[in-house]
């Protein structure tokens, strides 16, 4: 049996319930993975709350959530060349990995499977798109290059750990991270200087400064103003978070093609690891969802489908 977190309409996690069904066959072009570790992103639940009902539609009822996944290729079906069983894979794009098996097109094209590297753990893969991916697109969209200093707001958070940790790779001299005060030894541990949000954080960063460019994880006024007052040109800056900021001169984020492939072949075998901060079985994936809609828990949460 294949076992599914559904829902039927928006609403709150409360919404979800699990149900069970046959395991998927592969139609032509597809392969059916059996996810072993799925990540959890803000995207889950703004998409359950239909937040995001105009730029990301569900088909309702039994609407699926989930963008991202790792798992093991257990049957392949006509047509696909690029995947054989038993291969290690990676999920990503569109919704509908909160479940323990699915058929997803094999193609490159398609760009929702990626080969899994075997450096990674399937808990490590499962993270791997959204937080690592967005962080990539961030950084090439504002030119990093080696030597330059980084600010990051949110720094504390998936994607803000992930920025961190491929500016640091891409050649940064220095990132600076906002983030509470008690995640401050996580930031440093990845090597960036951690500096609190809130009251105060213009003088904070201007005796930091100065940045070549900033990446916004966080959204909302404060990381726009310092945005703008820290960094003068307007393309070294961007926001993953907040589309209202290209009105004040910080540029929405724009995803590379292929963006994990490229994020993969950066990361190469250098140390790269996004802190999970919560697991949970997949049957429990309402509790997930609302430790994550109460936000501050410094790291990825993930779903554990088990064997
Ligand atoms: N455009 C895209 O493709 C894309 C991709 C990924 C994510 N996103 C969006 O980006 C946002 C972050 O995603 P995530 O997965 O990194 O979320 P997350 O893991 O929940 O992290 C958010 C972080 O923001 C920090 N924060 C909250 N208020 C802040 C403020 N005023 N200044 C600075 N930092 C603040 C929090 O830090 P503390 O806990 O230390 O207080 C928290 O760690 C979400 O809105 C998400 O939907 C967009």
């Amino acid at each position: 049996m294949s076992t599914s977190v559904l829902f039927d309409h928006y609403g709150e996690p409360g919404t979800l319930y699990v149900k069970d069904e046959p395991v998927p066959r592969p139609g032509s072009g597809e392969v059916v993975v059996r996810y072993r570790a799925i990540g959890i992103n803000p995207i889950d639940w703004k998409i359950l709350r239909g937040d995001l009902r105009a730029r990301v539609p569900m088909n309702l009822p039994g609407a699926c959530l989930g963008v991202e996944a790792a798992g093991v290729v257990v049957a392949v079906g006509p047509g696909v060349r690029r995947f054989t069983v038993g291969d290690p894979v990676i999920r990503h794009g569109r919704p509908g990995t909160f479940r323990t098996h699915e058929a997803v097109p094999a193609a490159q094209e398609a760009d929702q499977l990626t080969p899994q590297p075997g450096r990674f753990s399937a808990e490590q893969a499962a993270v791997l798109p959204v937080a690592a991916g967005t962080a990539y697109s961030a950084l090439r969209q504002v030119g990093l290059r080696a030597g330059e200093r980084l600010l990051v707001h949110g720094a504390s958070g998936g994607t803000g750990l992930a920025t961190v940790q491929l500016a640091l790779l891409m050649g940064a001299s220095e990132v600076v991270g906002t983030g509470s005060a008690r995640h401050h030894a996580l930031l440093r541990g990845l090597g960036a200087t951690p500096v609190e949000y809130g009251e105060g954080l213009r003088d904070r960063l201007d005796r930091l400064g100065p940045f070549h460019a900033s990446v916004d994880c966080a959204g909302g006024q404060q990381p726009t103003d310092m945005a703008v007052h820290a960094v003068k040109d307007p393309a070294r800056r961007v926001t993953i978070a907040d589309r209202r900021a290209h009105e004040r001169g910080v540029p929405h984020l724009d995803h590379v093609p292929l963006e994990l492939a490229s994020t993969l072949d950066l990361i190469g075998h250098s140390p790269f690891a996004l802190p999970v901060a919560a697991r949970f079985p997949l049957s429990q994936a309402a509790a997930a969802l609302a430790l994550g809609l109460e936000g501050g828990v410094g790291g990825k949460i993930v779903l554990l489908p088990g064997e």
